[in-house]
């Protein structure tokens, strides 16, 4: 008898605070490799992140409005068991030099050893993408820099709303 192709869930965790293009390069790439894949926002109560979850939520929702196949949800506690819960067996993670790869493979090896029918997949962004960091895309907004081409141009508007300017060339004060 025919064997029934399996429907593979795909769980593509982290912070998105907020989503990037590399974010989204990922999210893009994922979705081609399994049928439907979980963009899961992790709700961290103790880490100060700057937008709440929903906003994180709306703001994914509408960068990856294009996508049929992605879903976008939030989980608490231990990754392994919100996929598990989501009958998810690929966890897709981004790496975008081998700075990330010991901290990357840490994790995955102890979401092995958690649930041993879950795989790691590790992608890479494009190179286009691979400096970007959530991070980085805020203290450069932060500071009046251009974040045009790096985050959805959501992203880009709700951080222009956030930092409206201030910080901007206080040196040309300074110097004049
Ligand atoms: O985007 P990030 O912040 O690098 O994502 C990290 C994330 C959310 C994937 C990781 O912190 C995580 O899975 N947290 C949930 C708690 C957990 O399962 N911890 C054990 C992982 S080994």
């Amino acid at each position: 008898m025919a064997k029934t192709p399996a429907h593979v869930i795909g769980i593509y965790p982290g912070s998105f605070d907020p989503i990037t293009n590399g974010h989204l390069d990922l999210i893009e790439r994922g979705s081609r490799l399994v049928d439907h894949l979980v963009v899961a926002i992790l709700r961290n109560e103790k880490k100060q992140a700057l937008f709440s979850v929903e906003e994180r939520t709306e703001m994914l929702r509408v960068a990856t409005a294009r996508f049929p196949n992605v879903e976008i949800d939030f989980f608490d506690g231990l990754l392994v068991h919100y996929a598990k819960h989501r009958n998810a067996g690929v966890i897709i993670r981004g790496i975008r030099a081998i700075s990330d790869y010991e901290h990357e493979l840490q994790m995955a090896l102890m979401n092995r050893r958690l649930q041993p029918d879950i795989e790691t997949v590790f992608m890479m962004a494009s190179e286009a993408y691979s400096f970007i960091s959530s991070q980085l895309v805020k203290e450069v907004i932060r500071l009046g820099g251009n974040i045009t081409g790096l985050v959805p141009p959501i992203v880009e508007a709700k951080l222009k709303d956030r930092f409206p300017g201030e910080n901007t060339q206080q040196w040309k004060q300074h110097s004049s």
